[in-house]
Formats: structure tokens, sequence, C-alpha cells
């Protein structure tokens, strides 16, 4: 169960919407934000918050890339997998990331730091080929780029000659 006070806020935000399923998204990234994903309990919290049942927020949930069904890492990096991207170097980024990681496409790293999913345009085409990682965009990959990106997400710190 969600902490009292974020279900009462909850509730308080979904009582003043003029329809209390338009909060239906937000409540569950809420809840999400608290569980990391979007569990069948969880699910079931968020649909008596507003009012819906679960297979209604199911339904909801599916169109959602953002809202996750099963447990996601800490960084989700989204790797366009579109067109662009596949003309300026998309299988080696892929490639150069799943080496990495020691993943594949759908996967989470074993300490629950990174999952790696394929995604289609992220709308930053002319910086292509490019990702993004929960709601950063980064763009012009290379392999040392996204070394230093890892690094930095890894350890929390800047790699060495980056300010
Ligand atoms: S095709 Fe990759 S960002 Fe648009």
């Amino acid at each position: 169960m969600i902490p009292e006070a974020l279900k009462r806020e909850l509730l308080e935000r979904t009582a003043r919407a003029e329809h209390p399923r338009e909060m239906a998204v937000d409540v569950m990234y809420a809840l999400q934000g608290y569980y990391g994903y979007m569990s069948d309990e969880a699910m079931e919290e968020a649909a008596e918050i507003v009012g819906m049942t679960p297979l209604e927020l199911e339904e909801l949930a599916t169109f959602y890339d953002f809202i996750y069904r099963r447990p996601v890492g800490r960084y989700v990096i989204r790797v366009c997998d579109s067109a662009v991207c596949w003309m300026e170097g998309y299988q080696s980024v892929v490639d150069h990331l799943t080496s990495r990681l020691g993943i594949g496409l759908g996967d989470t790293t074993a300490d629950g730091l990174f999952s790696l999913i394929p995604v289609c345009c992220i709308g930053y085409c002319d910086r292509a080929p490019a990702m993004l990682i929960n709601r950063k965009v980064y763009g012009e990959l290379t392999p040392e780029k996204i070394d230093r990106i890892l690094q930095k997400l890894a350890t929390g710190k800047p790699a060495a000659g980056e300010e």
C-alpha cells in the first residue's frame, strides 16, 4: 500500500478533476514512482483511487510506454530503432550497449540499474543515432559517448576528463 499521505493527495486531486478518469495516468505515474513499476496490486490500488476497474486501467496503461507493468531498472534506456537512426548507426549503438551492459534488448541488468528497450522515433532525428534515458535525450551517440553516459549514471560522477 502507498503511504496514507500520498493516497490522500491523489484522492484530493482526483476529487478536484472534472472527470476522475482524467487522473488515471497521473495516479499510475505516482504509484509507479513509489513502487518502481505497476504490479497487479498497484493497478488495483490506482483503479480504486480513480474509480475505474483494474481492467479499464489496464487498457489505458497499454497505450503509455512509460507505464511499466513489470520491474525495470533505475535507468530505462530507450534506444531509437527507427529509420534515421538505423542509417546513422543504430546497430553499433545497440551492439555497444548490449555488450557494455551484458543484457539483450528488453532485459534489465542483474543489479537493477539499467533496462534496455528499443523504441520508435524519439524525435531527435537530426542528432541520430539517439536514445532516451528516463526523461533525458542523448544524441550523436558514439561508443565513447555511451561509455561516458553509462559511467556517469552508474557512479553518479562524470567520467574522467569530463566536468
Ligand atoms: S529516427 Fe531516431 S530519433 Fe528519429
